[in-house]
């Protein structure tokens, strides 16, 4: 998994963070190569937030650091955030101003020379999808909208990276899609690191994914790496008719079954079972085998594999997956 090209484009190494007794950040050391999209995943108050302040020098880490483009952290702050493009979680925005004038106006703040300024703007109406809106109030477009200016800013000077934290976090559905498939193209030219509390969006989005939590991180891969370090938790799903506690015994007793659970039961008496096994294929002939021979009826057998959520929630110990998922 270490770098296969020779100079990461981010090299983070034993960075922590502590607040009063509050340890943020724990020893967090990871490198970004050119060209990945980075997901950053974890649960609230992982210490997403903090380690993206650390790397675009907003906060200093108590221990380690980090380099940016070769430039470290405490040493070149400036070269760093002028290779970084960095949309915080709220995005810093003047609603009382045009669409229109706030590109310009951060692209002169930027420093970006009066003569291109007005090609710097153009590009980022077109690449964000700002036509529709240019001549609106950043107050009166909707939160989707807003992030898309909120990206155009983040973008105006031009950066090779993008850190981009919870970007589509208070977004409507067709909004979510919509910035994700911003970052999927904005992602094919640039190097993205995005945190996010929600598992789908570094599935949309991410070429590796990073699990944090409670500081720490837990797991690297990407996201189909991730989800086969749950094999051997395969689960099969059941549905039988019959009297539950019996079906349960009968099901734990077979080959490959390694737990059991009822999960749901249908109002024509047959009952759903969720199967832990060491072997899902095995398992679920072995069910068709006791449902065939015990003349049971079988309304549904399938095998789940084990997906990234399963491993994320593995990894974070949450039982509520409402929380993750939103
Ligand atoms: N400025 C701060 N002062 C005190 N505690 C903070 C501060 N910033 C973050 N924390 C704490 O650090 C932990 C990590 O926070 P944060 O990095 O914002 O997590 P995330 O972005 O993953 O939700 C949390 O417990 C949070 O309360
Ligand atoms: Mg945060």
């Amino acid at each position: 998994m270490e770098s296969r090209q020779a100079t990461p484009v981010i090299d983070i190494r034993g960075v922590t963070k502590r607040f009063g007794e509050t340890v943020a950040v724990d020893d967090v050391s990871f490198q970004v190569h050119r060209g990945e999209v980075l997901g950053f995943l974890g649960p609230n108050a992982a210490g997403k937030t903090t380690t993206m302040r650390i790397l675009t020098c907003y906060l200093a880490p108590d221990e380690g650091t980090a380099a940016v483009a070769g430039f470290d952290i405490f040493e070149n702050p400036v070269e760093v955030r002028r290779r970084i493009g960095y949309l915080p979680e709220s995005a810093p925005l003047y609603l009382d101003m045009g669409v229109l004038d706030h590109l310009r106006f951060v692209a002169e703040v930027r420093g970006i020379s009066q003569n291109d300024i007005e090609s710097r703007v153009d590009d980022m109406i077109d690449v964000c999808g700002l036509q529709a809106v240019l001549s609106k109030d950043v107050g009166e477009l909707s939160k989707g909208f807003r992030q898309r200016v909120g990206l155009a800013i983040t973008m105006i000077h031009d950066p090779d990276i993008l850190i981009l934290d919870e970007p589509t976090t208070g977004l409507d559905p067709s909004q979510i899609i919509e910035i994700r498939e911003l970052i999927r193209t904005i992602g094919s030219e640039k190097t993205v690191i995005l945190s996010t509390h929600i598992l789908p969006e570094v599935e949309a989005t991410s070429t590796r994914v990073l699990i944090i939590n409670e500081g720490r991180l837990v797991a690297s891969g990407t996201p189909g790496e991730l989800a086969s370090m749950a094999m051997g938790d395969d689960r099969v799903v059941v549905t039988l008719r019959g009297p539950a506690a019996d079906l349960e015994a009968a099901l734990l007793a077979l080959p490959h079954a390694t737990g059991v659970e009822v999960t749901g039961a249908e109002p024509d008496g047959f009952v759903r079972f969720g199967l832990l096994s060491d072997d899902a294929t095995g398992l679920a002939d072995a069910v068709f085998d006791l449902a065939r021979d015990r003349g049971l009826r079988l309304r549904e057998l399938r095998r789940e594999t084990a997906s990234l959520e399963d491993i994320f929630l593995k990894l974070t110990r949450m039982d509520d997956s409402d929380e993750v998922t939103e």
